[in-house]
């Protein structure tokens, strides 16, 4: 009875300019791996579920991605969305939709672009609470990160009774990206982990949760079951997309289910590679603490990343602290501090494009 579902229809605005909405961070090989993150994220479930329960949700423009690199996942298995809605509506769709094959479902939600290093830590870890979920069919379950920086991209995740590493605990509070002055609390209070944003639950107990918490999504995508695996899908998902507001699964619904929330913490050698710098932590630095990718030449330079065309030589000097990433038209330099707002910047550019 276990399934997998892979988000992977957002467009990593956080990682422009490296990452564009025409070939998104999910399907590139950011760490010179030799596979794109979709593939390595769809290796790791091999041991959890059988090919023939993993899903895919992405933004219909990246169906020929998917088959390229993903080429054993039936189309059946493909959930095509005409809009960019956020994780909510994507969780629904498949959710509803696997309801309709199996009410009995367990089911692993996973989103298509982190890196975890233990693997084996990470099969025992989601084994470990699809057995729970299984007997409990109420509960909604997260993974937990040790907090390393007072990071605001994250979900902060209170845990009720210190139980030990690797045991499921039951959460106190859930905050999605808090303010800086928040999170710092949150962290020098030890008392947090961070919400990997991996979701372990029997499908009845999302369904629920969606009834109670997003009735106006939840409804939506109930109305349309009997059109699952049909020729109408297509057209009933579009009709649909459009009417359903625009809200993650951490907003919508994780911080409003408090009683049914549990979270396992765990140590995966996880890192989500949302940002610049994220991809600065995972990588190997100089003796300058920097990590240089492209043909650069830096002087008094200290804890920078810089990405850029190898064929284009870039000299740099006094830069403390920076991301400077060009990719084909763009290039952009940014205090390092402040990444959290290239997302707007990549809005703005879009306007004076
Ligand atoms: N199909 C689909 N459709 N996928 C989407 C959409 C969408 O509209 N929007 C985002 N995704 C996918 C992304 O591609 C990614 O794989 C995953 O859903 C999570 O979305 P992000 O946009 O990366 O979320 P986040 O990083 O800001 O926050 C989430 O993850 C953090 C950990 O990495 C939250 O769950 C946080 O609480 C969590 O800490
Ligand atoms: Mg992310």
């Amino acid at each position: 009875n276990n399934y997998v579902v892979i988000m992977a229809g957002g467009i990593g605005s956080r990682f422009w300019p490296f990452s564009r909405q025409n070939h998104p961070k999910q399907f590139q090989d950011i760490l010179g791996t030799g596979k794109t993150l979709i593939q390595q994220t769809t290796d790791r479930f091999k041991e959890v579920c059988s090919q023939e329960n993993i899903y895919i949700v992405t933004n219909d423009i990246y169906y020929d991605l998917v088959k390229e690199q993903l080429p054993f996942i039936p189309d059946e298995q493909i959930l095509l969305e005409p809009i960019m809605r956020n994780t909510a509506p994507c969780i629904a769709y498949a959710c509803y939709k696997i309801a309709a094959k199996n009410p009995n479902a367990n089911i692993v939600i996973s989103p298509a672009d982190h890196i975890i290093l233990k693997e084996g830590e990470f099969t025992r870890a989601v084994t470990t609470v699809l057995d729970e979920t299984a007997k409990n069919q109420d509960i909604l379950a997260t993974l937990g990160i040790q907090p390393s920086r007072p990071d605001t991209g994250y979900g902060y995740i209170q845990v009720l009774f210190n139980q030990p590493m690797g045991a499921l605990s039951k959460v106190k509070t859930f905050t999605e990206k808090p303010k800086l002055e928040l999170a710092q609390a949150f962290m020098e209070s030890g008392d947090f982990v961070w919400n990997a944003g991996i979701f372990i639950w029997h499908v009845q107990a999302i369904l629920k949760a969606f009834k109670k918490h997003l009735p106006s999504i939840g409804d939506l995508f109930e109305k349309i079951s009997h059109h699952y695996y049909t020729e109408q899908e297509k057209e009933t998902i579009k009709e649909t997309y459009y009417m359903c507001k625009n809200i993650s699964i951490d907003y919508g619904i994780m911080e409003k289910a408090k009683d049914e929330v549990y979270v396992l913490p765990c140590d995966l050698g996880w890192s989500d590679l949302g940002t610049w710098k994220s991809l600065f932590e995972l990588s190997e630095k100089n003796e300058h603490q920097n990590v240089l990718h492209g043909n650069v030449l830096a002087y008094d330079t200290t804890n920078c990343i810089i990405k850029t065309p190898s064929d284009r030589l870039v000299v740099v000097q006094g830069l403390s602290n920076y991301i400077v990433a060009e990719k084909d038209n763009v290039l952009l330099i940014c205090n390092k501090d402040e990444e959290q707002r290239i997302k707007q910047y990549l809005t703005e550019a879009k306007e004076k494009k």
